[in-house]
């Protein structure tokens, strides 16, 4: 994962420049962090870059990095740019065969680390010739895995970047240029960019840039886009947390979904339908977001969607062939596991979809067709307003592939005016009590029968990440399958839904001990503690799920975790 951020040219005070980049790319990792201003010393500290207020040694061109630990502890020593002899890098990604290069390497190379990327350093220092660009395309052959590198090298000017499978965007400036993981952290210097694409490496010197296959070495002519993204400043806007903001924001954000046009939505669901198949990916709540489309698309449309976790896709990847659509759903774009399966499709001729809240990420522009949620930057390492507007975009997806996209509309524009009511102050505070008097338990089933199961699933998720409480979702009809043997006495259960059956395994978790946390429509007697959703038909699981992810919130505060950046986590999962 992590961030990296760079830049060369005419300020002096390129370090600072770097350590505000980096601030904007944190939610790439934040365990520690480090900058090298060309010639000086590197400087590099554990925790979070946003805490870091520093004045950095003047010089013109610095590379900078955020982390997300893969290989080696988080340690000071282990937190990038790592140097060795006359190299100094930043990595993004995982060089898989890092043991095998080491083997190889000259004995002189002492490594002072316990990270793969170190090894990259003396690698490329290790090929180093004359020219800078055939020891980058020499190393990127040799290294195994995803990865994106940021190289500066004594004795030879400007900044290196070689891209494989970890975005690497570059920044056009008129004497300067940036960069970045992602655009946002330059945007205040430039909107103009160019996309380096996988198998490219470029040499950055001032306003210059030369892009280069790594395969053959020759030139690559790259076009310069212009990003017409205001520069959204997401700000807490008077919230304690990023994440209860984006709660809070699905006031709006579910009925924005109206404004898809109806052609675009109409348009993307014929090309999902494949004579040879339809599968659907997405990691963690993502996941969730798609097992709700397979569940509506069967309900409302009489399709089968193959819903499958990006990172479980590899046994059926013998499927996917011209004839056969992969639809990914993903809030960053960036996530690695989602890109394999896709690169993969693009090989094979699959009809690669996907929808994002990224329109310049990584997955919406190897895709054939994208549709953007619009939703606003996500902050929160939790995903909750990005989930909620995907599964109101895959509701519209159904009712356009069965009884029309109108009927389809006329769901959400209700579910949404509800979902409006109900998220009032009230609301939130009743959640609040609830989750005070729970907070001390250290384990919590949540059940959910048809599309719902999934949302069980998603509460699961989003207790575990942001309050580190044992939290596992069930289908409500498996329980008595073996999962039913954990309920004690006090154990707490959160029951979503009141249909018949749902209610009969509350009564038959409460026989057993267990303490009911009802989230549904009407409040039956066997509720211990109960909180109102409204009555939403086929969209009942978006409004559901929305009290679930406060829960969680409550839950964080309540044991003291700050839900925005829970730990071991990062937003953008960008590693395999
Ligand atoms: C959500 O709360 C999680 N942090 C995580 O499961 C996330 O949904 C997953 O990593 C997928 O991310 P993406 O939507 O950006 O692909
Ligand atoms: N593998 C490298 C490390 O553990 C880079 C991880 C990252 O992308 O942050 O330091």
């Amino acid at each position: 994962m992590c961030g990296v951020f760079a830049i060369t040219g005419e300020s002096n005070n390129s370090g600072d420049i770097v350590l505000e980049g980096l601030k904007k790319l944190e939610y790439r990792g934040y365990d520690s962090w480090g900058i090298a201003v060309k010639g000086e010393k590197t400087i590099k500290g554990v925790g979070k870059i946003s805490d870091v207020s520093m004045k950095f040694p003047s010089g013109n061109t610095s590379i900078g990095h955020t982390r997300w630990a893969t290989h080696g502890a988080v340690t000071k020593k282990n937190a990038h740019p790592h140097t060795q002899g006359r190299v100094t890098l930043v990595h993004n990604g995982i060089a898989e065969n890092y043991l095998e290069i080491k083997k190889g390497l000259p004995k002189k190379y002492r490594m002072v680390s316990e990270t793969d990327s170190e090894i990259l350093a003396a690698l490329i220092d290790s090929l180093l010739k004359k020219d800078p660009k055939s020891a980058l395309r020499k190393a990127s052959k040799m290294i195994e895995g995803r990865f994106a590198l940021v190289v500066m090298i004594e004795g030879f000017s400007g900044i290196w970047i070689v891209r494989r499978g970890s975005p690497l965007i570059i920044g056009r400036g008129k004497k300067e240029t940036y960069v970045a993981s992602d655009i946002p952290a330059f945007l205040k210097h430039t909107n103009v960019v160019n996309y380096l694409d996988d198998g490219e490496l470029a040499h950055i010197n001032g306003g210059s840039v030369e892009v280069f296959n790594i395969e053959t070495g020759k030139p690559v002519k790259k076009r310069n886009i212009v990003v017409d993204w205001d520069q959204e400043q997401a700000t807490k806007d008077g919230w304690p947390h990023f994440m209860i903001k984006e709660i809070i924001e699905q006031k709006e954000t579910i009925l924005n979904t109206l404004n898809h046009k109806s052609s675009v939505v109409e348009k993307f669901v014929n090309s999902m339908k494949k004579k040879k198949g339809s599968y659907m990916i997405g990691s963690g709540t993502a996941h969730k977001a798609a097992m709700f489309g397979e569940y509506l698309f069967a309900e409302v449309a009489n399709r089968k969607i193959n819903v499958v976790r990006s990172e479980e896709m590899k046994v059926f990847e013998r499927f996917i062939k011209k004839g056969t659509s992969i639809v990914a759903i993903s809030q960053s774009g960036e996530t690695a596991d989602a890109l394999e399966v896709l690169e993969y499709g693009v090989k094979n001729g699959a009809k690669i979809l996907s929808i994002t809240n990224t329109p310049s990420s990584s997955i919406a522009r190897m895709s054939d067709q994208h549709i953007c949620i619009n939703t606003g930057i996500e902050k929160a390492v939790a995903s909750t307003k990005a989930m909620t507007a995907q599964m109101a975009l895959l509701l519209l997806c159904a009712y356009s592939d069965g009884p029309g996209i109108s009927y389809g509309r006329r769901i959400l524009q209700e579910t949404g005016a509800n979902i409006n009511d109900m998220l009032n102050p009230r609301y939130s505070k009743h959640i609040e009590k609830i989750a005070k008097k729970i907070s001390k338990e250290e384990n919590m089933f949540i059940i959910g029968r048809n599309s719902l199961y999934p949302m069980a699933l998603e509460a699961a998720i989003k207790i575990q990440e942001v309050s580190y409480i044992h939290a596992q979702g069930f289908a409500a009809g498996e329980l008595k399958h073996g999962p039913i043997a954990l309920i004690q006495k006090g154990t707490i259960c959160v029951v979503l839904g009141d249909d018949t059956q749902t209610l009969t395994n509350a009564i038959e978790l409460k026989a057993r001990g267990a303490k009911i946390l009802g989230i549904s429509p009407t409040n039956p007697d066997v509720f211990d503690y109960w909180i109102r959703v409204p009555d939403c038909g086929t969209a009942q699981a978006i409004a559901t799920v929305i009290p679930t992810q406060l829960l969680a919130y409550y839950l964080a505060i309540s044991r003291g975790v700050n839900p925005d950046m829970p730990r071991n986590l990062a937003k953008s999962v960008t590693v395999k």
